[in-house]
């Protein structure tokens, strides 16, 4: 990756937990890309693994907590990002959560308040940053990257709400990509294959699912945190500087497959 292409870049990355977050790769990218970052953790206990991985970025990031439930908290990381960084060029949205119970097996039993939480966390939270960052973005043709799955369009499994909640955040993407175009900022979403991380671990039989893709998939094979991260450069960087609104699979081909 040439270090040039985000050089002097001001990039926000919400969602590493540890280092086999899609999140971690793609802070990983972006620095090596030349970006200066701004990492968030939800809690104290993954607030020890991030500084422990920011240590190994060129340039010491920003580290911030930010839960994306909480709107204080999503003021605060803002007002922080602006007093140090004093503008924003991008966002990188790499957050997801259902409760347990809610990925697995039957669908109809999914709990109101489990419904509520899911989308809170998972798609609501692309709308509260965005808000707060465009400001930060003003005259700097901002990127806003979130990260999507298939299953908020076809059926998986026991990905049940999260793919509700995709369904969601895929769509917040295109309203939000219509209304801060005419600030010139952009947002985009990268749908990945499986990978196998904390929060895909928390979905019943993941493991059936990544055999299953590499199987089928035109590649056949999974795809690699890197690849991910790559598309996250390229979408941060003037290269894209056409494409907004968009859904991008990273999947190595398997959501063209029928059958
Ligand atoms: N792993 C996969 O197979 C896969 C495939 C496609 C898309 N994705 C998406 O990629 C994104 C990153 O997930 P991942 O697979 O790297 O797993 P991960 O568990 O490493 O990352 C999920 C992140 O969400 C954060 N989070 C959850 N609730 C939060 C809250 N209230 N406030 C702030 N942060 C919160 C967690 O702390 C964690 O950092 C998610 O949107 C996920 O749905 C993952």
């Amino acid at each position: 990756m040439s270090s040039a292409l985000l050089k002097g870049k001001k990039i926000a990355v919400f969602g590493v937990a540890n280092k086999w977050s899609i999140a971690w790769a793609i802070t990983q990218a972006l620095s090596e890309a030349g970006a200066h970052i701004a990492l968030t953790y939800i809690d104290e206990r993954t607030e020890e693994n991030v500084r422990t991985l920011a240590k190994t970025l060129p340039h010491h990031p920003l580290i911030l907590p930010c839960d994306v439930t909480k709107d204080d908290q999503i003021d605060t990381v803002f007002s922080k990002i602006k007093h140090e960084f004093g503008e924003l060029d991008g966002l990188i949205h790499a957050i997801a959560y259902a409760r347990k119970e809610d990925l697995d097996g039957s669908f109809l039993k999914t709990s109101r308040a489990g419904f509520q939480e899911a989308l809170d966390v998972s798609a609501y939270s692309l709308t509260a940053l965005s808000r707060a960052a465009a400001p930060l973005m003003k005259g700097r043709d901002g990127c806003i990257v979130t990260l999507s799955f298939l299953g908020g369009w076809r059926v998986f499994p026991n990905y049940n709400v999260m793919g509700v909640a995709k369904a969601a955040l895929e769509t917040s993407v295109r309203y939000l990509a219509a209304e801060l175009g005419t600030q010139r900022i952009r947002v985009n979403c990268i749908s990945a294959g499986p990978i196998n991380t904390l929060a895909a671990r928390g979905i019943s039989n993941f493991r059936t699912l990544l055999t299953q893709s590499a199987a089928k998939a035109p590649l056949q094979r999974n795809i690699e945190p890197a690849e991910v991260a790559d598309t996250a450069v390229y979408l941060c960087s003037h290269l894209s500087r056409g494409v907004t609104g968009e859904i991008l699979y990273v999947d190595a081909g398997y959501n063209i497959i029928g059958a």
